[in-house]
């Protein structure tokens, strides 16, 4: 497969900065300790932004195999927007991924698919790849319409993006009911989704789009279940949540082709 999977971890708003710094030290030593392969898989750390300027610090002055990103971007390039940040204040400090369209802000913020197809424009626009998120809340899971919802969330969080982007960027699903609850999608859940949002991206786009376009699964990944989720075909990664707090236990996580 050419997909080099992608594996995140979503530290929400958790650690401070020194608490990011002692995470990301110990993240590189679990790495090397592990002999991570950074050619078989991607590390990615997305810490609150007041963290992201120590981990770029520390993660190129040690040249770790971690790359880092930020949870949010601003629509608007800048100006009078108390408490937003920038696509250009992100980029000025290397991220190269930022999360947008998140289960928490879409319910906290009420960010609409709108909203989190203008940040995903922006964050392409300032040279980052968004981690586009998307997933269904219990009631739909239990009516048996995910695969619907999902696609319609990623059609429209999509629209107007083009083919070349599309490619290069990744979709994260993340099933409501299994985000922090210990209760983890099946492996054959996960798959049915991301296979479902491949298809959808080769229909919205084309055959070589849908077969580069990264997706991941997000929702109590953890050590004990990354293994089985990673090896279904259209799955390519994880958004880690809770796992991602601990250094040995997303080390793991990102050496999951090792086992
Ligand atoms: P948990 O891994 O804690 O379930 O969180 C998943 C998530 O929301 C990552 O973005």
């Amino acid at each position: 497969m050419s997909r080099k999977p992608i594996l995140a971890g979503n530290w929400k708003m958790n650690l401070d900065y020194k608490a990011g710094m002692s995470l990301v030290q110990d993240l590189g030593s679990a790495l090397v300790d592990k002999d991570h392969d950074p050619s078989r898989a991607e590390a990615v750390v997305i810490p609150p932004f007041t963290g992201i300027r120590t981990v770029q610090v520390l993660v190129e002055g040690d040249k770790l195999p971690i790359a880092w990103g930020a949870q949010d971007i601003s629509a608007h390039d800048d100006g009078a927007y108390t408490g937003e940040v920038s696509g250009e204040m992100l980029k000025a400090l290397n991220c190269s991924y930022v999360v947008v369209g998140h289960s928490e802000r879409r319910e906290y913020h009420n960010e609409t698919d709108e909203v989190v197809n203008a940040k995903a424009k922006k964050v392409i626009e300032y040279g980052m790849t968004p981690i586009v998120c998307c997933g269904e809340p219990l009631e739909v899971r239990k009516a048996g319409k995910h695969v619907e919802h999902t696609v319609a969330q990623i059609t429209a969080d999509l629209a107007g993006i083009d083919a070349a982007d599309v490619a290069k960027l990744v979709i994260a699903y993340e099933p409501i009911w299994a985000i922090g609850t210990g209760e983890t999608a099946t492996a054959d859940d996960a798959q049915e989704v991301c296979g479902a949002l491949r298809k959808a991206v080769g229909d919205l786009y084309d055959g070589p789009t849908a077969e580069a376009v990264r997706i991941q699964y997000g929702g109590s990944v953890k050590p004990g279940n990354v293994v089985e989720i990673m090896g279904k075909p259209d799955v390519d990664g994880a958004l880690v949540g809770g796992a991602s707090l601990k250094a040995g236990d997303f080390a793991s996580i990102v050496t999951f082709y090792q086992k």
